[in-house]
């Protein structure tokens, strides 16, 4: 055979050639976007460094401490002890026979011990304490921190409930379902018994509820009580919420106090994803409710719409300039480690599925950035958003201080996050001190998105990790 170049058989092999270079190009493509069955999370992806030394302790020396060893330094027997039972029944995920689960009360500098109890999840479960900076060992994540436990297993989380405020807990395996079908509960850290009442939203196919119930909840209040409204959102999305007939005031944000709140009037207020806040209201003569979205409100006392949906005010308070500022320990002027964690989209392969995914600093998971702090370390972290859809950026086991917001300096109150919703096209800064060793992620908590690759991990030089993704217990933590 003799080619001719430009005769058609010349043409008809350069097109077949190409075309297989194409194929070639597409399967490699595919192949390498795989994941593997069972993986170490710390060795996936590229070390960023944020600028700072390249510890030592990465470069091979140092013998390390295992992810399993980070545990709860407090010796004793337990100041509290719970057991958490969870069971699917089918359509729901319940705690303890109920969801959301109990409510978990500590008294601040209890030494805790929750027993969770798999009854028949067949897929395994884990707890998770949203916003409590617990030790690594016990933060509840399939793959990372833990096993998942299997049906009629256990696993028992100790720790120092030493963080006064609202928190909660959720499973952290398979977390975009289990957390959607009811796998949660709040926890209450007091310093001293105060009148409140709990508000926790969740969405039960796709049904809003307040502490479980649709439509409208009625506290008994009485014209004078003040009351502080423990709102937590476990939802995927933002939600606003309005108070009518009083002012209110936000005191606290994901547990954290807030400094001098003044009263607020006719401005909704935004609660991030995974994130918390307590309202105060003192409750006037006609009565007050707070609406969420308005599709579900809680009435304390009468209520002053009589019963309809009062609407949404357009305005919204902004927390980067409510409350005055008191000096909030964390001096980020200098920080020794700076990451940007930039959020975009775009067409590719995430474990040979096709989509237009997540990506972090451009890249797509599992190729993502793994932040390396050492202990001590003041760390400032740039969040931007240019994927096209709003993100609650929830990092495990630390709060950080916001600096900034779009170059804009934060100028109210510290405002301490362990939840930040980050709209499309924002910039935040924000800073926080590494204080907690260990391996922690750092994901989105709009929970499907993290699914879908949306999660980076900041891991402690030195510390080694104990689990693995996939495995004989199929860990999964998203
Ligand atoms: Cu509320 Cu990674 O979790
Ligand atoms: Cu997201």
């Amino acid at each position: 055979m003799r080619l001719v170049p430009g005769s058609d058989r010349c043409r008809l092999l350069l097109a077949i050639g190409s075309t297989l270079a194409v194929v070639l190009a597409l399967g490699w493509m595919w192949w390498s976007s795989l994941l593997p069955d069972t993986y170490d999370l710390a060795e996936m992806g590229y070390a960023d460094h944020g600028g700072g030394p390249v510890p030592s302790a990465m470069a091979g020396h140092g013998h390390g401490t295992a992810v399993a060893d980070l545990v709860e330094a407090r010796s004793g027997p337990p100041d509290r002890e719970v057991t958490l039972t969870v069971r699917d029944d089918g359509e729901r995920i319940t705690v303890n026979g109920a969801t959301p689960g109990p409510t978990l009360r500590f008294d601040r500098g209890d030494l805790v011990e929750v027993t969770l109890v798999n009854d028949n999840l067949a897929d395994g479960t884990t707890l998770h304490w949203h916003g409590l900076d617990v030790p690594n060992a016990v933060d509840g994540v399939a793959g990372l921190t833990q096993d998942a436990v299997m049906p009629r297993e256990s696993f028992v989380y100790r720790f120092v409930a030493d963080q006064t405020g609202t928190y909660w807990y959720h499973s952290h395996q398979l977390s975009h379902e289990q957390v959607r079908r009811g796998l949660l509960g709040a926890v209450v850290v007091e310093d001293a018994p105060e009148r409140d009442v709990l508000a926790v939203l969740h969405q039960y196919d796709a049904v809003p509820t307040l502490d479980g119930a649709a439509d409208t909840t009625v506290a008994p209040a009485e014209p004078g009580d003040t009351v502080r409204v423990r709102v937590v959102n476990t939802d995927n999305a933002l939600t606003a919420l309005w108070v009518t007939g009083a002012p209110y005031q936000v005191i606290a944000v994901d547990g954290t106090d807030l400094h001098g709140p003044t009263p607020v009037a006719a401005h909704a207020f935004v609660v991030t994803a995974g994130g918390r806040a307590d309202v105060r209201i003192t409750v006037p003569a006609g009565g007050a409710r707070i609406d969420f979205g308005g599709t579900t409100a809680l009435v304390l006392g009468d209520d002053p719409a009589r019963g309809s949906t009062p609407p949404q005010p357009t305005g919204f308070l902004d927390l980067l300039s409510y409350g005055t500022p008191s000096d909030p320990g964390l001096d980020a002027s200098d920080p020794d480690r700076t990451f940007d964690y930039r959020i975009g989209r775009r067409l590719g392969l995430l474990d040979g599925m096709p989509g237009r995914w997540w990506t972090i600093n451009g890249h797509l998971f599992p190729n993502v950035p793994m932040f390396i702090v050492e202990e001590g370390d003041v760390v400032v972290m740039r969040i931007e958003n240019h994927s096209g859809e709003s993100h609650p950026m929830h990092l495990h086991g630390h709060h950080a201080l916001v600096l900034s917001r779009d170059g804009k300096d934060a100028s109210g109150s510290p405002w301490w996050v362990d939840s930040l919703e980050v709209a499309v096209g924002e910039e935040y800064e924000i800073a926080f001190v590494a204080d907690n060793p260990g391996i922690w992620m750092d994901h989105c908590h709009n929970l499907p998105h993290a699914s879908e690759g949306l999660a980076a991990h900041m891991m402690y030089a030195g510390v080694t990790s104990s689990f693995r993704i996939g495995g004989h217990d199929d860990n999964h933590p998203e």
